[in-house]
């Protein structure tokens, strides 16, 4: 047994591979993992493999003052006997209007993964950040033939500018803020506005502050991709994802919000949405089904028609062909 960060005993020494791990998601990533003392070994994949070494060279340093996390860069063969396989290889960013402008960009990507992911690693848990994050979850799970319960897509960004948003509306710190955001990782996300709590007490916004926190949150990715950076939400992200690889890695059951491939559930099949789940060593452990009001599950519902619309829309004929070769 690991004795990871902060005290908790890792329940498995999990070796985890960045798929991107040369990029921005990829590389922050990797950092707060080290922090956290969450991983055993941490893989940095890239196509850039100058990028990959170089943070791997970089954060070797730094395990100085981070702690025993032994972080390299790698190739696809080290994919072997990773526990968690984190997928954040994206085209470079640019000023696009909607997630989904990434979809036929990081096609080859993501198809390039499924085959390496099935080959070295078909009990991994795998974190899926590229973009469209619902859209490639589920196509990971089809394409790599593995268990779908092994894929989550990672989502959590929308929670937590929720969360961000109505802490700036309410004037509260946003860590005492509680908030859950369902759906698309994209336009069709579906903000839970009867689930907020302050300091664990429940709060009801007025409708102009709930609209405030709808145009704060909506606004959010074309304000920043109007900024034109070239780098994407690195340091949210980074945060996010150790969190979900200190659940899988620890097997600690707290709900989190991430987006699973549903079989039913909120009324929806076949398709990866944001829901919120309870992880363990093999992935989705539970999706949890909360009551949601009839216009929630409408949107949800309307969410999951637009992302089941986007996977056969890039699929549909290589569906066509694996129901042969079945
Ligand atoms: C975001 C990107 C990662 O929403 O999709 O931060």
């Amino acid at each position: 047994m690991l004795s990871g960060g902060r005290g908790f005993v890792l329940q498995q020494p999990a070796k985890v591979a960045i798929i991107g791990g040369g990029g921005t998601v990829g590389s922050s990533a990797a950092f707060r993992l080290a922090g956290l003392g969450v991983a055993s070994e941490i893989v940095l994949i890239d196509a850039r493999e100058n990028m990959a070494r170089s943070h791997a060279m970089d954060l070797e340093q730094a395990a100085a003052e981070l702690g025993p996390t032994y972080v390299r860069a790698g190739t696809w063969e080290d994919l072997r006997d990773c526990g968690v396989v984190v997928l954040s290889a994206s085209l470079p960013e640019r000023n696009v209007a909607s997630r989904d402008e990434y979809l036929t960009g990081n096609l080859g990507i993501v198809r390039e993964a499924a085959g390496y992911l099935a080959a070295h690693c078909p009990r991994a848990v795998v974190i899926v950040a590229t973009n469209p994050v619902d859209v490639f979850t589920a196509a990971l799970a089809r394409l790599t033939g593995m268990d779908e319960r092994r894929f989550l897509g990672y989502s959590w960004n929308d929670t937590l500018r929720f969360r961000w948003a109505v802490a700036r509306t309410l004037g509260e710190a946003v860590a005492d803020v509680g908030g859950l955001v369902l759906g698309e990782h994209g336009e069709m996300q579906v903000p839970l506005f009867d689930r907020i709590t302050v300091r664990s007490r429940p709060v009801e916004l007025t409708q102009e502050q709930q609209r405030e926190v709808e145009i704060s949150t909506r606004s959010w990715f074309s304000t920043y991709q109007g900024l034109q950076s070239g780098r994407t939400s690195g340091w949210t992200s980074a945060v996010g994802i150790a969190r979900i690889v200190e659940a899988v890695t620890t097997g600690r059951g707290d709900p989190l919000p991430g987006s699973a491939v549903l079989e039913g559930e909120y009324g929806v099949s076949g398709v990866s949405l944001g829901v919120p789940v309870r992880l363990g060593p093999g992935g989705v452990a539970e999706i949890i089904e909360l009551e949601l009001t009839p216009s929630q599950l409408a949107s949800f519902q309307a969410a999951a028609d637009k992302v089941r619309s986007l996977l056969d829309s890039v699929f549909r004929g290589h569906w066509a062909e694996q129901r042969e070769v079945r």
